[in-house]
């Protein structure tokens, strides 16, 4: 018999299964004990729907530029609801200002939901490697203007560290990057963070992480 029709927009990024507990169990470490959590680039929507019922004293709100890959979070938050967990995802592309959770464009109820709930904290998993140097420039821009002092911004992703040779599997990945797109490419930690300094985010903590892959922690200065 034919399977039913099934309108199922779920996508799955086969990395996920393997990266979100780890980094779930750095962010039960790192961000505040309360408020809402911005993810920024939230893809599949696989991350997102896994923390938010595992960090329920706080409020989650998933964003994404793709219009399918939207599709894809609002079905895994149908799939796997949880009350903290903001829908629909936001159509945010951080080059674009400004970003749907800042006046004047933010919807009422989402207005009011972060009057009660403020933004304390953002997390960005695996973009800066995957889109032109230019938008971790805007991130930071983005992080500067809405975090309030002692927000945390997280980066997960693999990057360059002076002086330490990256591993093969992150050189072929760099490689395999850049033939996609020049624009593409592993960044080199010391200048993420330059960049993050020019808008009032301090680096805090650098946690190694399966496969290569860094845990990076900003924190909003005064
Ligand atoms: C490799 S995927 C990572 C998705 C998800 N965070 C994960 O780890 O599975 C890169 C994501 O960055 C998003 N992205 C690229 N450029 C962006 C921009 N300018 N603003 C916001 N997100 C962007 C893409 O749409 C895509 O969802």
């Amino acid at each position: 018999m034919s399977q039913p029709y099934s309108a199922d927009a779920r996508q799955y990024a086969t990395a996920t299964e393997r990266n979100r507990q780890p980094i779930l169990t750095v962010l039960q470490q790192v961000l505040p004990s309360m408020g809402t959590v911005l993810e920024i680039s939230s893809g599949t929507g696989e991350h997102i729907t896994y923390f938010a019922p595992r960090m329920s004293h706080l409020q989650w709100i998933p964003s994404e530029p793709q219009a399918e890959a939207r599709q894809s979070i609002q079905a895994w938050g149908e799939a796997l609801p949880s009350a903290n967990l903001w829908m629909p995802p936001l159509a945010l592309d951080v080059s674009v200002l400004p970003w749907p959770v800042e006046r004047p464009v933010a919807t009422d109820a989402l207005e009011q939901r972060l009057r009660s709930e403020p933004i304390t904290a953002i997390v960005n998993i695996n973009m800066i490697h995957i889109c032109a140097w230019k938008m971790c420039a805007h991130l930071m821009a983005g992080a500067g203007r809405i975090l309030p002092r002692e927000g945390v911004l997280y980066l997960y992703g693999p990057f360059r560290r002076a002086g330490e040779p990256m591993a093969a599997s992150n050189e072929a990945f760099d490689q395999m990057l850049r033939d996609r797109d020049p624009n593409w490419g592993i960044r080199d930690l010391a200048k993420v963070t330059a960049l993050a300094n020019q808008h009032g985010l301090r680096l805090e903590q650098v946690i190694e992480m399966p496969a290569n892959n860094l845990s990076v922690v900003f924190r909003r200065q005064g």
